[in-house]
């Protein structure tokens, strides 16, 4: 008899077929017994009758227990009221893994901690696929964003010699050439690339050895960076809003079930359309004081900031040209207000905060060099980097946006934990 994914069924109404996969419920009125199974790509009803099968077989079903892997043969019949449309009349039944009493996880609240320590079982539960399945949605869509627009993907190093961004660094001891860190962003390499190819984008994990315990901070993301030769600091938001609102659009049409799955209101999705808000920092500075905040001119924005901006509005909004201070070297000088750079931060709505960090980048070689020499960075590690202001400089402009946030938002999860299969926290390396 075929093996079929659950996924397959529909094409196998009336025929006899096995089915492999993991108990998740049984129940049974004493003549007729039923079985949940998943495996990994739908969910199937198994009906056993009494009856209609063996004693021995009839035995075999009832000690079933919850994750037991099995082999399940039958016929497939349609029926409306089953999870899928599908269910399979039992004829055949085979344990190839039992599965003890003790499964950890069992149909009752359990703590975060305790569902943390077990993420390889958790991953199990039709929540987590859902979230999985759009994670998946996301990072296809993006590389199809990219290659419609023929950018070409580059894939930068995770063992970096310099720094790129300001906060916390692993790092790890290289052979005779002293200390790696683990990359924080590939952009300095994208920017290598763009000059060579034009329009680029990374995607791979970053590393921030980050003391913070906020729901929006992991210390291993995932990142995509996109770099744009001859965009500047407008173009690069369009392109930004553009992205956002493709990667909402996609997931509407072709994840909507699993949106429902995690209970998210649709209807705060399907506003995201461009323009998005665009705020200058000092605007956003004065809606904060309006609002009673303490953050004054110059700082970062902080998260609760970000939650005041965006209770205004129900679409994404830039916060652009922060002030030098609060900002990465990298960052272009803002010809109409030098104290100021050319960037943005493009915050979602429904206080999920910054998704995507982005700028254009400063051409100018001396003024680079000041600021490489004003963070007190080894200017020695950026020469290369210096090399593309020195031999043929170029207008450019890119940003990062991140995975994990974008998934958080675009699923309405209050945690970034669950947006990635093993998440790394400060307080968490396992499992
Ligand atoms: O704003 P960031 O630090 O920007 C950069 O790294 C630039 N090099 C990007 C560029 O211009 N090419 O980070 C970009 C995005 C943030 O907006 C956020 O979505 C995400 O990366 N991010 C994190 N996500 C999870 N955990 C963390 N600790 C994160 N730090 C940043
Ligand atoms: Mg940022």
């Amino acid at each position: 008899m075929a093996f079929v994914r659950i996924s397959g069924l529909s094409s196998e109404a009336g025929k006899n077929v096995t089915v492999r996969g993991w108990v998740t419920t049984v129940r049974s009125s004493g003549k007729v017994a039923f079985l949940v199974l998943r495996d990994g790509t739908g969910l199937l009803q198994c009906v056993v009758v009494k009856t209609a099968v063996s004693p021995e077989l009839w035995e075999r079903f009832a000690q079933l227990t919850l994750e037991t892997s099995i082999a399940v043969s039958g016929e497939v019949r349609a029926d409306a009221r089953a999870p899928g449309g599908f269910e399979l009349g039992v004829s055949d039944l085979t344990i190839i893994g039992a599965s003890p009493l003790d499964y950890p996880i069992q149909p009752k609240e359990h703590g975060i901690d305790f569902l943390l320590d077990h993420r390889h079982l958790w991953l199990r539960s039709p929540r987590q696929r859902a979230i999985a399945s759009i994670r998946n949605e996301l990072e296809q869509a993006i590389h199809d964003f990219f290659y419609e627009r023929q950018f070409l993907r580059v894939d930068t190093p995770i063992l970096t010699a310099a720094i790129g961004e300001r906060s916390g660094l692993f790092s790890t001891e290289y052979f005779d050439e002293g200390n790696a860190y683990l990359a924080q962003t590939g952009q300095l390499y994208g920017e290598a690339a763009a000059a060579a190819w034009g329009k680029i984008y990374t995607f791979g994990p970053t590393f921030r050895a980050e003391k913070s315990k906020t729901r929006r901070h992991l210390t291993e993301f995932w990142m995509i960076e996109p770099e744009v030769a001859w965009n500047d600091s407008n173009d690069n938001m369009v392109l930004q809003e553009e992205l956002v609102s493709y990667l909402v659009r996609r997931t509407l049409s072709n994840r909507r079930a699993e949106l429902v799955e995690l209970e998210r209101d649709l209807s705060k999705l399907e506003s995201i359309k461009p323009p998005f808000v665009r705020l200058d920092y000092g605007e956003a500075i004065d809606l904060l004081r309006r609002k009673g905040s303490t953050t004054t001119w110059g700082e970062d924005l902080g998260a609760e900031d970000e939650s005041l901006i965006v209770a205004e509005y129900d679409k994404p909004v830039f916060v652009m040209n922060y002030p030098k201070e609060a900002k990465a070297f990298y960052m272009k000088e803002n010809p109409a207000d030098p104290r100021t750079v050319l960037c943005d931060d493009l915050l979602a709505p429904e206080g999920y905060g910054e998704i995507i960090g982005g700028s254009q980048r400063e051409d100018d070689y001396e003024k680079l060099r000041q600021r490489i020499v004003d963070e007190r960075l080894d200017l020695a590690s950026y020469e290369w980097y210096l090399d593309l202001r020195r031999y043929g400089t170029f207008v450019h402009a890119g940003f990062g946006i991140g995975l994990e946030r974008t998934i958080a938002w675009i699923c309405g999860l209050p945690h970034l934990r669950e947006a990635i299969a093993f998440p790394r926290m400060m307080h968490r390396l396992k499992p």
